[in-house]
């Protein structure tokens, strides 16, 4: 049972994630606004050079407010998706508050979960999908053919699931799977898209209008994506979940698993060691060797040690 002390120290963090995403605008705005500074106090000589600069960032402050529309309609659910103190909580309003309960790194999250929407839920990141969580998806229906098993009742676990469409994807396939994550800025918006997302393409982001490099122009910066590009229904047979939570801790029960499915996650262990002693001891035990680690890079068929795997797609599925 969690303190007083740490039940008050959670509600500020989740009041301090909610003003973040209040203050995406804001805060682009401001960065955006230092360019323009910057561009303002160069020579006219020097201008001439950076003809477009200034009509690119203004086509920069438009993909933000439309990034931007998304966020209360997130945020308008954001307070009962969780069954705790955080229900029905009303979050200060008060300029000061907002700038006082604002995450330093904030903004960067707020960013990085436009991209993770493109990557999960956008018909733009389908190339994506199939390179980084199509060897997963193979790898568990290779190990569990429907002709042997009864999928529904194979309970697969995604930690580290972003925002969720590894583990959706898993569950449609007739599997019992279940999501975990810590990120709030992740749960906060894979609720939304999870559960009330209602048509295909319903919402248009600009998921790279904060990334300065590795564009060709500005037009990159501003390409445009659309999500969801499924509803995201799971298959009625398929049983699906998200869990919220440091993996390490929501995870302690023994031999509860038939296998657990990470992409991009064992990566992120302060201690690596801990987190694959945590999946075995999660695993139900099996028949063959201590536990089978397997993995493919996209078409190249072969097995790495445990030190080259951590930073590419894993299955783990226990044989003793
Ligand atoms: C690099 S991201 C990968 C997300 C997703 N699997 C993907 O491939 O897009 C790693 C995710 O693991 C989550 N994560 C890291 N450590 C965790 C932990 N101990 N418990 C739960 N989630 C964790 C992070 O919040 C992050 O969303």
């Amino acid at each position: 049972m969690m303190s007083e002390q740490g039940i008050l120290e959670e509600r500020a963090y989740f009041l301090s994630v909610i003003n973040t995403f209040k203050n995406y605008r804001n805060l682009s705005y401001n960065r955006i606004q230092h360019k323009e500074k910057c561009l303002g106090s160069l020579s006219d000589h020097h201008k001439k050079w950076l003809s477009n600069c200034s009509e690119d960032l203004n086509k920069l402050k438009e993909g933000v407010d439309k990034n931007y529309e998304f966020i209360p309609l997130v945020l308008k659910h954001a307070y009962t998706m969780f069954d705790n103190a955080y229900s029905n909580t009303p979050v200060p309003i008060t300029p000061t508050d907002q700038q006082e309960k604002t995450l330093s790194e904030g903004l960067e999250k707020v960013q990085s979960v436009f991209k993770q929407l493109m990557r999960d839920w956008s018909s733009l990141g389908a190339s994506e999908r199939q390179q980084c969580y199509q060897p997963i998806i193979d790898e568990v229906l290779l190990n569990y053919p429907e002709d042997s098993f009864k999928r529904s009742e194979i309970q697969v676990l995604v930690p580290g699931a972003g925002l969720g469409r590894l583990a959706f994807e898993i569950a449609s396939k007739g599997f019992r799977c279940q999501g975990n994550e810590f990120n709030l800025f992740m749960l906060i918006v894979s609720f939304y898209v999870l559960n009330l997302c209602q048509d295909i393409d319903q919402y248009l982001i600009y998921p790279w209008i904060h990334q300065f490099c590795n564009n060709h122009s500005v037009e990159d910066q501003m390409t445009e994506a659309r999500f969801p590009d499924v509803k995201p229904t799971p298959s009625e047979e398929g049983n699906f979940s998200m869990t919220a939570g440091d993996f390490l801790e929501v995870y302690t029960t023994k031999e509860e698993w038939d296998c657990v499915a990470t992409c991009f996650f064992i990566d992120c262990a302060p201690n690596v060691v801990q987190f694959i002693e945590t999946i075995y001891d999660i695993l139900k035990p099996g028949e063959k060797q201590p536990i089978l680690v397997q993995m493919e890079i996209l078409n190249r068929k072969k097995k790495f040690n445990l030190v080259k795997f951590i930073f590419v797609f894993q299955v783990f599925i226990r044989f003793v």
